[in-house]
């Protein structure tokens, strides 16, 4: 079926807001307009029912715990800081997605905060399963924190909740514009993806740590949805407002030498001695590649209309979930 624009707000939903004044002028489920399954965000919400529901609790991890114990003292130290960089990351991406939702909310976008409340679930998961893993495998009991590099604070300390929570005080889509390139494309589109596949090409390759593997294959999954919805929200943007793509623009290329940073940071971290012998320059031409891709598709918005917008992005959507390889492009938003 072809997805059409849904209207979003009016007298049949949507919301007359300022404080304590706030009411609703109306509901689309009651209305004639009904809930519409067929546009993006509502596939990646049936998507998300069907694929998302793994639980981290149920992940076999004692061979994990086997090859932890066989490790030596250097890749324990490499594994310990992609985990506490992933395991920091989820916790900040799990705490600042609220604002987004507010906003959709706030624009009585139904379908899209549907979709964003599987998203918000999911990423809860994923800052549960790292944690597991931390308990579980490596049994730390110690502080994390000295493994956080500048690029990387840059990112998750100041950058992303800065973006996030300026949402509060700011909805415009040029704000909503620099939140989703920051957290869609930057934070899950290059950084998360570039890490699952370097754990792919690293521990996957060797055999090695089936339960993390399989978790990280699952939570891949999760995200390369979260990617599909921040692509389809910021080409909407850019179908509304030419302006908006200069902002994206802009805002990649501020993030993007911080994104790189953090690979650097951690490679310098050992120097030539490598734990788990892996090419640099592989995994920084793996984040420019997925980078590339995701502002092309959405510079590709440019001038299109709503409706051409809502077909395009339910291509996206309907890719196929839950065979993709860790590494590999998925259904976030990378199909030309
Ligand atoms: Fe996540
Ligand atoms: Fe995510």
């Amino acid at each position: 079926m072809q997805a059409r624009t849904p209207k979003p707000v009016g007298k049949d939903g949507g919301m007359s807001m300022s404080g304590a004044d706030a009411r609703h002028e109306g509901f689309v489920t009651t209305s004639a307009r009904g809930l519409r399954h067929d546009v993006p965000p509502m596939r990646l919400y049936h998507k998300a029912k069907r694929f998302g529901v793994w639980d981290p609790q149920a992940i076999d991890l004692s061979r994990d715990r086997e090859d932890w114990a066989e490790f030596n003292d250097q890749q324990r130290d490499a594994l310990l800081r992609m985990v506490s960089l992933f395991q920091a990351g989820e916790e900040s991406v799990t705490l600042d997605l609220l604002p987004l939702m507010m906003v959709i909310a706030r624009e009585g976008r139904l379908e899209e905060e549907m979709y964003l409340t599987t998203f918000l679930w999911e990423e809860a998961k994923h800052t549960e399963f790292f944690r597991r893993f931390l308990d579980e495998v490596a049994g730390t009991t110690t502080d994390l924190h000295h493994y956080h590099t500048p690029s990387y604070k840059k990112i998750f300390y100041e950058e992303l909740p800065r973006a996030m929570n300026r949402l509060l005080t700011d909805p415009s889509p040029a704000a909503q514009a620099e939140a989703a390139v920051t957290y869609n494309l930057i934070v899950e589109g290059v950084l998360a993806e570039t890490g699952y596949y370097a754990f792919y090409q690293t521990l996957h390759r060797q055999g090695r740590m089936p339960g993390l593997i399989e978790g990280i294959r699952n939570l891949q999954r999760d995200e390369s949805r979260h990617i599909a919805y921040g692509v389809f929200l910021l080409s909407r943007l850019v179908a509304q407002d030419d302006s908006v793509w200069f902002v994206i623009e802009r805002r990649l290329n501020e993030l993007l030498p911080y994104a790189l940073g953090v690979t650097h940071e951690i490679y310098a971290a050992y120097g030539d001695d490598r734990p788990f012998d892996v090419d640099q320059e592989e995994f920084v031409n793996y984040a420019i590649k997925q980078f590339t891709l995701r502002s092309q598709r959405i510079e590709q918005a440019r001038g299109k209309s709503l409706d051409e917008v809502y077909r395009l992005a339910t291509v996206d959507a309907d890719e196929p979930a839950g065979e993709d390889e860790p590494g590999t492009p998925g259904e976030g938003g990378t199909a030309a």
